[in-house]
């Protein structure tokens, strides 16, 4: 197979880190670039080396230079988005959050299978080796029985504010943002929980500033949660088992955190070496995306439909608890 032809829609913040990273993988070339501003996909285009420069989504989604489409708008439109190109064809990266709730979820998985086309949840964190390596050591028992989870994602943003940030018609607030990363850790390393409650600070727009969300477990196990954008928190993460404890440290979700191993009851401390490329990280899951579509599959083996549609669920959830709100009808 020839190089892969990504497409990107909208040029954003985090379009902009992607397209970076693009460039760090072999057999990936950025063909276009889709703005809802013409101005704004040519300097994007420019920066980034992409060949087109379009002034609307819907031309990305029909171009002929373009095999897979990275989807980097707000929560509110990556159905819509996702949509728009699985119709016309395209393969689909979309952003996390994948949807606005597992309705929309649904409906993009079922397209992608009635099109043939691949679609993939962006949750990069999942590729990242750092991840694998933790997994791998609770996989293998080396914490015995999971028993608690701790982990934490807050920071205050700062002016100017994007719009995106407290919008609740853009899908705003802190659980789609960043608390989704604590809800994805605790579901890889306790599974569905047998019991959610949470409760949420709203901001001025009333959706959540601040959430506190509790998982319990039929084993016993507990996950606390705790996402914010009211104040910079340590972002870490606390995963406890029988015989073991791993604290990941400051951007627990990011490549360059640090892994601190405490085996045994009390346990002394080891730091675990990680692999770390340079770049931002996001080229693990463009890897993989090319792997996939050259193997001519329409759904991921590591981030699978099943496992977007769990964590959407998962989502609505806590949000149905918590009492928040993007529409009137959103869960
Ligand atoms: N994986 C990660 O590490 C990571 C990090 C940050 C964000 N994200 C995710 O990436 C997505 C985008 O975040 P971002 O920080 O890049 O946001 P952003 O800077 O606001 O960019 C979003 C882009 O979406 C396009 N867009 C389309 N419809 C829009 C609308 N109605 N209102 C506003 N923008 C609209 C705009 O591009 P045009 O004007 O060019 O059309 C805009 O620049 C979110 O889902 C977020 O959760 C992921």
């Amino acid at each position: 197979m020839g190089k892969i032809r990504w497409g990107i829609l909208g040029c954003g913040k985090i379009a902009a880190k992607f397209a970076e990273d693009l460039k760090l993988v072999d057999g990936a070339e950025l063909s276009a670039v889709a703005s809802r501003n013409g101005e704004n996909a040519r300097k994007f285009a420019k920066s980034h080396g992409a060949v087109h420069a379009l002034d609307n989504y819907l031309d990305l989604a029909q171009h002929s230079d373009v095999d897979v489409i990275y989807i980097a708008s707000p929560h509110s439109h990556h159905h819509e988005h996702t949509l728009l190109c699985l119709n016309q064809g395209k393969a689909v990266l979309c952003e996390k959050a994948f949807a606005i709730n597992g309705h929309q979820a649904r409906e993009m998985v079922d397209t992608a299978i009635a099109k043939n086309c691949f679609l993939m949840e962006a949750f990069w964190t999942k590729f990242l080796p750092h991840y694998q390596l933790v997994m791998a050591k609770i996989h293998k028992g080396e914490l015995g029985e999971i028993k608690s989870l701790f982990v934490n994602f807050g920071f205050r943003p700062t002016e100017p504010l994007a719009d995106r940030i407290f919008n609740p018609e853009l899908g705003g607030g802190s659980m789609l943002d960043i608390g989704i990363y604590n809800v994805f850790l605790a579901l890889s390393v306790l599974g569905k929980p047998d019991g959610i409650e949470a409760t949420m600070t709203p901001a001025h727009t009333g959706i959540d500033e601040q959430c506190a969300v509790t998982f319990t477990y039929q084993n016993g196990a507990i996950a606390q949660l705790f996402s914010s954008f009211s104040s910079n928190l340590s972002t870490e993460a606390d995963i406890s088992g029988t015989s073991g404890r791993i604290r990941l440290g400051t951007r627990f979700y990011e490549p360059a955190t640090t892994i601190e191993f405490y085996p045994g009851h009390i346990g002394t401390r080891q730091i675990i070496p990680h692999d770390r490329e340079a770049g931002w990280g996001y080229q693990y899951q463009i890897r993989h995306v090319q792997d996939c579509l050259e193997k001519g599959l329409i759904e991921s083996p590591v981030m699978s439909h099943a496992d977007s549609l769990q964590l959407m669920d998962t989502l609505d959830a806590i949000r149905k608890k918590a009492g928040i709100h993007y529409r009137v009808d959103d869960y």
